[in-house]
């Protein structure tokens, strides 16, 4: 059952498995990587027919800097080509482009290009897509609580339930919770990507290196999430007893 059939779903990957994908064929990680470029315009491209509206792909974990220096330049030098290559062709297919994460402490090349595309595809209107660079969710939550605390135009003081409002819409930036998250490489686990927007979110995880994962991967990771019953914490609408039921058996 799908949350917002209308406008179509919201989509995350993380997209994991570079390395090993390079490693088990001789060569060295940043091939993977490179390999991960097809997959990202493979995916972007089938997304929309399979109603994805929006895509979040987490590109660079602020974790990730923990990574020798070359393997991290090396990462933000193959984005910088596929949005540079890719712009054009993003604009056609009327994708819209946003980058989230930190900006402080991405290169000012990369940061460039960025913002050049996020630019140029501003009026898209068919898929939202969305890259995570320098990405913490802990550090996006945090961020939006303290711009809050911070804001002088808001009543005070102020309640959980106002911070939930104000967060909520902080975060998801118009583009809804998470529907569906996809793991490519076999783990299982989030690390620190989307916590707040996938309260609800469904989860897949496949062993499927993410240079390896093609729209085939896509459909079917959609088709399990469509026979997958959402309740957020209800029951299913078969099980709801009408009250005459219910008063006859508590008599
Ligand atoms: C995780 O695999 C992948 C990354 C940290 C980088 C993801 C980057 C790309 C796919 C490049 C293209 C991106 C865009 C948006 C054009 P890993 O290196 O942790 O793999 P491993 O777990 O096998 O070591």
């Amino acid at each position: 059952m799908q949350s917002k059939s209308e406008s179509g779903l919201h989509v995350a990957i993380i997209m994991d498995g570079n390395g090993r994908w390079a490693t088990r064929r001789g060569l060295p990680r940043v091939a993977g990587h490179r390999a991960g470029v097809a997959a990202v315009r493979r995916i972007v491209e089938h997304a929309p027919e399979l109603s994805v509206f929006v895509l979040t792909l987490h590109a660079f974990s602020s974790d990730n800097w923990a990574r020798p220096a070359q393997e991290v330049q090396s990462i933000f030098w193959i984005i910088r080509a596929f949005l540079r290559l890719e712009c054009d062709r993003l604009r056609q297919q009327g994708v819209h482009l946003e980058v989230i994460g930190r900006r402080d402490r991405i290169p000012a090349p990369l940061l460039r290009e960025i913002e050049r595309t996020e630019s140029a595809t501003a009026n898209g209107h068919g898929l939202k897509l969305r890259i995570a660079i320098d990405y913490s969710s802990r550090t996006a939550i945090a961020d939006a609580a303290v711009a809050a605390t911070n804001d002088p135009n808001l009543n005070r003081p102020l309640t959980s339930e106002h911070m939930r409002t104000i967060l909520a819409h902080a975060l998801k930036s118009n583009c809804g919770d998470v529907d569906l998250l996809i793991r490519t490489g076999g783990e299982q686990r989030l690390s620190d990507f989307l916590l707040w927007e996938s309260a609800y979110a469904e989860l897949a995880f496949t062993d499927r290196m993410w240079p390896d994962f093609a729209e085939s991967d896509l459909a079917s990771a959609l088709s399990d999430f469509n026979h997958r019953e959402r309740r957020f914490g209800g029951i299913p609408a078969a099980s709801v007893q009408p009250i005459s039921i219910l008063s006859r058996r508590t008599r």
